[in-house]
């Protein structure tokens, strides 16, 4: 079985291609910068030219694909919002346009579709993302139904965790800062259900078995917390001094993009169809560090 990976030169592409490449054979897709992972196969590809995106599909002929390429960067999305649909939205038209019925397309989509008026959201909630990146995911889910193959969409809580040779995560930025005796300036008004990494592989893989279609699922871990909460946790079970981890309010620390205060995640409707159990935010924290990075 031949998955293709677009996006697998970031953050969750590179572990995701990781986590599989043992079981599958995996292609990866990369815009800028080649990663080293071992065992996986590249193509070059950039979702706004839909030539480009036909070739690496013809090339790779994938039976299944998990479209996580994306414009993901929440300020920058919103300082440039052209370039976000052109990459979100278009750029996923390009790739459902270029895809045979035939194969299996798991798009990775976010917590930012909603519109943080509650929490614990369930994937019936209407959504209402209050960001360009939220608004442009959304667009992109939107071409994803339009694909008349089988389709899942995953809306993903915030992730951490991850191998610290491929690109890194908000935690590991934190976790740098206090190995290093610097203060985190944490928000302990901002909720979200973080989601260590390697369950996102777990997720996949469990889909591409039991092949639910047309369903739409929230992917977030059991514990709903704040970042501050989070960075507690984060320094309790990595021996670092919790004193350094500083408490903020969102409204201190104003940026381009709404920050949405509470956007965790019902995830019971995945846990049930895949049999699938995310890690606890303590259980993920220790298994991200039982190596410090460095
Ligand atoms: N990280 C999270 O906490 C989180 C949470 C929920 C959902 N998600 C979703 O997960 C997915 C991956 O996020 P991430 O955090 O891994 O982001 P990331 O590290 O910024 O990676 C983005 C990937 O998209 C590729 N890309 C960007 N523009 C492209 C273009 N025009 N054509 C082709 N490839 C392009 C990048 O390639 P280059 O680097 O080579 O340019 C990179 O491989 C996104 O769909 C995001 O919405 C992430």
């Amino acid at each position: 079985m031949a998955i293709l990976i677009t996006g697998a030169s970031g953050f969750l592409g590179a572990n995701l291609a990781h986590n599989l490449s043992p079981t599958c054979s995996i292609i990866g897709t990369y815009r800028n910068k080649r990663p080293t992972i071992p065992g996986i196969k590249w193509g070059s590809m950039d979702l706004t030219c839909r030539d480009s995106v036909r070739q690496v599909i013809v090339n790779c002929n994938p039976t299944a694909v998990v479209h996580c390429a994306a414009q993901a960067n929440t300020e920058r999305a919103q300082s440039h919002p052209d370039e976000a649909i052109r990459i979100n939205r278009d750029g996923t038209r390009n790739l459902v346009e270029s895809l045979p019925n035939e194969c299996y397309l798991i798009h990775v989509s976010t917590e930012h579709v909603y519109d943080a008026s509650k929490s614990w959201f369930l994937e019936t909630d209407t959504p209402g993302p209050v960001n360009e990146y939220g608004r442009t995911k959304l667009l992109a889910e939107q071409e994803v139904r339009h694909f008349e193959g089988d389709w899942i969409i995953l809306r993903m809580a915030l992730l951490y965790g991850g191998r610290k040779e491929y690109r890194l995560c908000f935690c590991d930025c934190i976790y740098s800062q206090m190995k290093q005796g610097i203060h985190a300036r944490l928000f302990m008004d901002e909720f979200r259900t973080p989601l260590h990494v390697s369950d996102v592989a777990i997720a996949v893989q469990a889909a591409i078995e039991r092949h639910p279609t047309r369903e739409i699922f929230n992917l977030g871990g059991p514990d709903r917390l704040s970042r501050a909460e989070f960075g507690w946790i984060l320094a309790e079970e990595t021996g670092l001094d919790p004193n350094l981890i500083e408490p903020i309010s969102i409204d201190s620390s104003p940026t381009i993009a709404p920050r949405p205060r509470d956007l965790s995640l019902n995830s019971g409707k995945i846990r049930s169809c895949l049999g699938i159990r995310p890690l606890s935010v303590r259980e993920g924290i220790r298994r991200a560090y039982s190596c410090s990075p460095t």
